[in-house]
This record gives C-alpha cells, structure tokens and sequence, in this order.
C-alpha cells in the first residue's frame, strides 16, 4: 500500500459562507480541485483562509450550496471522521506532541486507520529521511522545520487522497521555506491532491498550478499560478490598496 496514490475523487466547494457571530470571515467562494492537482489560497492575514480550510474540516460550522469529495457530501460528514474519508489536515502552527517521539508522532497521525500501516510509516521516513534519523527524538528537539515536515508526515499517516496545509511556511527561515516546497513539489510528484494555503506568495506560486487571492472572505482574484506570479492586482491586494 502507498502512501499516497492519485486520488479519482475531486474536491469541489461552491458557495462557501462562515461567520463567527456578527464577523462575516468567508463570504461566497467556490473552487474545485481535480484529483493530482494542487491548489493554493492566498491573502493577507484575515482575509479568510483558515476559516476556509476549517470549514471543508468540519471544524466550524458553514453554509454552502455544495461541498463534495468526490460522491462523499463532506457538508453530511461530522468532524472526526473527514480524515477517514480521506483528507489529511496540517493545521497552522504544526502542533507536534513536543513530549513524545518523532514515531510515537507518526504513529498517532494513522489514528483513524485501526493499526499503523509499517510500509505507510516507512515511505514517510522515505519521503522525509530527516525524520528516519531521528525516529527515536523527542519531537520537541526537532528544529522548526523539521517539526514541520513531522507534522506533514503525520498527517500522511491517514492515506490521505488531498492534503490540506495552513501555512506550512510560518515562522520558517528561507532556507526551510524551501525545503517545505522540496517536499510538497515530491508529494504532488506522487499524485496527491493539494490545497496549500499560504501568506508566502512565492511558495505558493512555485508549489501550485491555480492559485485563488483571498480578500475580505472572498475570493478577489483567481487563476493559474505562473500568471498570477507577475499580476501587479496580487500585489496590491495584499498591500490593502
Ligand atoms: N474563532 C473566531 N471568532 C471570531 N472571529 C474569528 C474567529 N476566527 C477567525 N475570526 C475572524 O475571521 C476573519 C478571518 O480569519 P481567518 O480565517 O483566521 O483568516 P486568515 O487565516 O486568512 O488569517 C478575521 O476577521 C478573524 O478575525
Ligand atoms: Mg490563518
């Protein structure tokens, strides 16, 4: 069995609204994303971006005219059993379990699965070798961007079809910055649907195909990846101009 394998299930969002009492944080946005493909949302702090993710989740509670995973209505779907269905989630911040080892990480990362797979445990560590070299650490000494490529691994554990991120790049230097899009340029390689969401424009650009620019919980500007790369429209809204 593989870690990751392409998915013949699409992601497809219509007409997504969540509000936190009187705040309105997404408005109306719609996207797909076709099995194999990878899909990054940017904006400025927010704009939105987690609210979205948390709601495919089930983590908050949405309105929407559709929110599907291939013929699963995720809309039907309580919380905990997303994952089961197939989408893996590394939330903002990474959150590994500082006290418990690098594979202890892992292992609970398989959670909805009844066991823990050992071929799925190792082509994570063949994906990131830095975590096979220090299997046996307490997560809590890993480096910031080990930590992240852990949290990744973890939430690889599930078998995920689509791998969804909330900023994998925060707090990383622009050496790990890059070792983050080394490692999601490889997954998508393997065929995993992505949705990256991101304030690092440029990771997102040179991780993603499509790209959807996040304002005020809607989606201000949308398209592919290397155009929206040079669209001085990107710029300015991220600036609030
Ligand atoms: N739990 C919450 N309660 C109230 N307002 C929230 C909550 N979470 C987020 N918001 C508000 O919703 C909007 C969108 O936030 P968020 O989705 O976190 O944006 P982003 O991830 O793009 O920074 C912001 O105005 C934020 O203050
Ligand atoms: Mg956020």
């Amino acid at each position: 069995m593989k870690v990751v394998e392409a998915s013949p299930r699409p992601l497809v969002v219509e007409d997504l609204r969540v509000r936190y009492g009187g705040v309105v944080a997404v408005d109306g946005v719609s996207f797909s994303i076709e099995p194999g493909r990878c899909l990054g949302i940017i904006g400025a702090n927010g704009a939105g971006k987690t609210s979205t993710l948390k709601a495919v989740m089930g983590l908050v509670s949405r309105s929407c005219s559709a929110m599907m995973l291939g013929d699963v209505d995720l809309a039907k779907v309580r919380s905990r059993d997303v994952v089961r269905h197939g989408i893996g989630y590394v939330p903002e911040g990474r959150h590994v379990f500082g006290g418990l080892t690098v594979q202890s990480n892992l292992e609970l990362g398989a959670y909805s699965q009844r066991r823990v797979d050992p071929a799925r445990l190792e082509e994570v560590y063949t994906l990131f070798p830095v975590l096979a070299e220090m299997r046996t650490r307490l997560a809590g000494a890993l480096s910031g961007g080990q930590q992240q490529m852990l949290a990744i691994g973890r939430a690889l554990m599930s078998g995920p079809d689509l791998l969804i991120l909330d900023e994998p790049s925060m707090g990383l230097s622009p050496k790990l910055v890059g070792q983050v899009l080394e490692s999601l340029l490889a997954l998508r390689e393997r065929g995993l649907s992505i949705l990256l969401v991101e304030q690092n424009a440029w990771l997102t650009f040179e991780a993603t195909e499509r790209c959807l620019v996040m304002e005020n919980g809607t989606v201000a500007l949308e398209g592919e990846s290397s155009q929206l790369r040079h669209d001085p429209r990107v710029r300015r809204i991220y600036l609030g101009l």
